[in-house]
């Protein structure tokens, strides 16, 4: 049956969707002789799918309004089979406060963090908050993806104003503990005890800084696939893979993480349920060292496809 690669969307991340992993599903998927077209859901209604005649939905969407559960949600409702995870899951992923909570009621290890409520991002408050965490923090809108309105602080003077910065795509806004050392990636196939872990990712950008710019214009951040030993592989795997069940993932999933460099001891930052298949983007980047193409790893996701 036909295909929509559903893209665009309206969240901050639209532009994403829309030029880059957009394109790249549709014409990977036709390219394998799949019948699919494009379906920007912020310029149609979804209901439209039912009269193009749509068996399955390739979901290459962003952020809110995409890979938070209600496009998922929508999808139920009309009973057309999508990509990745459901409802549930999805909309815990999108938050990653709410993903921090379920992880540590099942004891896995995530960063310290204290949330800021509007009514709590006064500067007094604010100016605690480095007291409590340490510096450098980190500051992130916990609803946003491809680091929008997040900031790397490194001193009190700096606090209010990346909190406003986050606070402009969220209410709520997230600060979360600084972990010095190495910043990994690892893409999840599949669902519950059949679930895998794909080869880790050692994300490398100037200075740190893998932000917007060095996450999809630049060509100067470095990915580096097989660099851990092959215990720290395979415990990063295993951590990655618990995070993904803990959160009742489904099809696929890419967890990132930090490798504490002072003890060696792996934190969990957040799931993307919807990631990135840009040109530059990281679970094509680790499906290609597990030996599993671009095209393949789309015509896997779309016949994975469920309600
Ligand atoms: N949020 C971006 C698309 C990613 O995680 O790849
Ligand atoms: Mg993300």
């Amino acid at each position: 049956g036909k295909v929509a690669v559903l893209m665009g969307g309206s969240s901050a991340e639209r532009e994403v969707s829309l030029t880059m992993s957009g394109p790249g599903v549709l014409k990977a998927l036709q390219a394998q002789g799949v019948d699919a077209v494009a379906f920007d859901p912020s310029e149609r209604e979804l209901g439209e799918l039912k009269a193009l005649g749509v068996a399955r939905c390739f979901i290459a969407l962003h952020g809110r309004g995409g890979e938070d559960g209600t496009v998922q949600g929508a999808l139920e409702l009309l009973g057309i089979p999508y990509t990745g995870s459901g409802v549930m899951a999805s909309a815990i992923a999108m938050d990653k406060v709410m993903t921090k909570k379920v992880w540590l009621a099942d004891g896995l290890p995530t960063p310290r963090w204290v949330t800021l409520r509007p009514h709590e991002q006064q500067p007094e408050r604010v100016r605690l908050v480095p007291d409590e965490l340490g510096l450098p923090l980190f500051v992130k809108p916990p609803h946003e993806g491809s680091s929008m309105g997040a900031s790397k602080v490194s001193g009190y003077s700096q606090m209010q104003e990346a909190v406003e910065l986050a606070a402009r795509f969220d209410s709520a806004v997230l600060c979360e503990e600084f972990i010095e050392g190495l910043e990994l990636t690892c893409p999840l196939l599949g669902e519950g005890e059949t679930a895998q872990a794909l080869p880790v990712i050692q994300i490398e950008a100037p200075e740190g800084k893998y932000d917007y710019q060095n996450k999809y214009f630049t060509d100067v951040t470095q990915y580096h696939v097989g660099r851990l030993s092959e215990a720290q592989e395979q415990e990063i795997r295993a951590l990655a893979l618990a995070a993904y069940r803990s959160l009742g993932c489904r099809g696929w999933g890419r967890a990132d993480l930090m490798l504490r460099k002072s003890d060696g001891r792996a934190f969990l930052l957040e799931m993307n349920t919807s990631p990135g298949m840009t040109s530059h983007s990281l679970v094509p980047i680790s499906a290609k060292a597990a030996g599993i193409s671009y095209e393949q790893l789309c015509l896997w996701l779309i016949a994975q496809a469920r309600l």
